[in-house]
């Protein structure tokens, strides 16, 4: 049978990627070893909108497949009593965003008109002014519109070097010229069909030839805001597209390098980072949020260091040790957000197992819903050896349970 047991905290993959439930604004004990070794730290924090996000979950199969039943969950709470102590949680963040960059490393905090000015002050004093790259505006056209004011339209993204040996590569993010309108530049065409722009300056001509890329200013009007029904979408608040994410860390990071998201959300900057060939940090206060990225990043390659919940779950099931074959019967989890269905792994949005070595449950089979698999396989094959098996769930709250099994 399957018995809910604790943990210690860590249920390592094989290690590619590390997700942390912390308050990133204070000094962690967990992020010590990675001071001076990260290349790129990410933060998007509550943007101080007074406002308690929701999110809405996909349940069971049938609201992966069909987008009904959904569950509707605790996001993020984005209210602070004063603006003192929303500036104290901002300083926090950016000192272990300091502590952690590699010399050549940047940082990119991401904010609207609520907070934005008071944290280029901030960032000036954690950073010092010198290392002040860019203010990006991040334009965009959704959201609502004002009559008693010019529509705010923009967040404001700050990027601060860690020194003056940073690393940055404006050629690895191209953009076709074909379509950007340059009115001060006359059009022509030269003398083998190519068309251009040019402009003379100082009595000299400068040619901006049509089939030669461009490269992005510090305002950016070509990324929109996720669409309702966009495949990215995790259901958690506020997540950001991923090709925002791609145009800030494509310039800074090579193959190898750390990148850390402080404040992860749904792990937006986690994938970027893992689609450009990097190692991860996520940390995020909520355990909703790393369960969120914890799925989207598919369990494997992650070491995630989560406490379990309180109020355990039970699962039913049964284990071969000769074959290593392991198979669920059914899953229970109450939450007061939960459908009846009659799905019986409704509840279950992700398992993982493997053997169980000290305090440490190393998957070697794991499995979540997708929208493209809604379905979850109650099946799976492990070698444990000598160790006991343990098996990992998340239900679709997020909340994590492991289990031993034990004849
Ligand atoms: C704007 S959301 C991040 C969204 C993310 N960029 C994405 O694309 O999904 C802000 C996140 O900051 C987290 N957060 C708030 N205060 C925090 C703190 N002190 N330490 C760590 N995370 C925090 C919230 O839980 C929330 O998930």
């Amino acid at each position: 049978m399957f018995e809910p047991i604790r943990l210690s905290h860590t249920i390592s993959g094989t290690g590619g990627g590390l997700l942390f439930c912390l308050d990133a604004s204070q000094p962690q004990q967990a992020l010590v070893p990675y001071r001076g070794q990260v290349q790129a730290v990410v933060m998007d924090p509550p943007f101080m909108t007074g406002e308690v996000f929701t999110r809405k979950r996909a349940f069971g199969a049938q609201g992966w497949r069909a987008g009904k039943p959904v569950v509707s969950l605790k996001g993020y709470p984005d209210r602070f009593d004063t603006p003192e102590i929303y500036q104290a949680m901002l300083r926090g963040l950016l000192e272990n965003a300091r502590e952690l960059l590699a010399p050549t490393g940047v940082c990119y905090l991401h904010l609207d008109w609520r907070a934005s000015a008071m944290a280029r002050l901030l960032c000036d004093e954690v950073f010092g002014a010198g290392n002040f790259l860019n203010e990006i505006i991040w334009s965009y056209e959704s959201g609502g519109r004002s009559r008693k004011y010019f529509s705010r339209k923009h967040d404001t993204i700050l990027l601060y070097a860690r020194s003056p040996e940073y690393r940055f590569s404006l050629d690895r993010v191209p953009i076709p010229r074909e379509g950007v309108r340059h009115n001060h530049l006359k059009r022509q065409t030269d003398e083998n069909g190519r068309v251009y722009g040019s402009v003379v300056v100082g009595g000299k001509e400068y040619r901006y030839y049509d089939d030669q890329p461009t490269y992005p200013g510090d305002v950016w009007t070509d990324i929109s805001h996720l669409q309702q029904r966009d495949p990215e979408r995790t259901g958690y608040p506020t997540q950001k597209p991923l090709k925002l994410l791609d145009r800030m860390l494509r310039p800074v990071v090579d193959p190898g390098d750390l990148v850390c998201d402080l404040c992860c959300g749904s792990g937006t900057a986690l994938e970027a980072a893992r689609r450009l060939g990097c190692g991860f940090i996520g940390v995020d206060s909520s355990r909703e949020a790393i369960a969120v990225s914890e799925n989207r990043l598919r369990l494997q390659d992650l070491s995630v260091h989560m406490a379990c919940d309180a109020s355990p779950a039970a699962l039913y099931g049964s284990f071969d040790a000769a074959s290593g074959l392991v198979v669920l019967t059914g899953f229970e989890a109450e939450h007061p957000a939960f459908p009846r269905t009659a799905e019986p792994f409704a509840a279950l949005e992700a398992w993982g197992c493997g053997p169980i070595v000290g305090e440490t449950l190393h998957l070697q089979h794991i499995c979540s819903r997708t929208f493209r698999m809604p379905e979850l396989a109650p099946m799976g094959f492990v070698r444990t050896e000598t160790y006991p098996l343990g098996v990992l769930t998340v239900d679709a709250a997020g909340r994590r349970q492991v289990f031993r099994w034990t004849d």
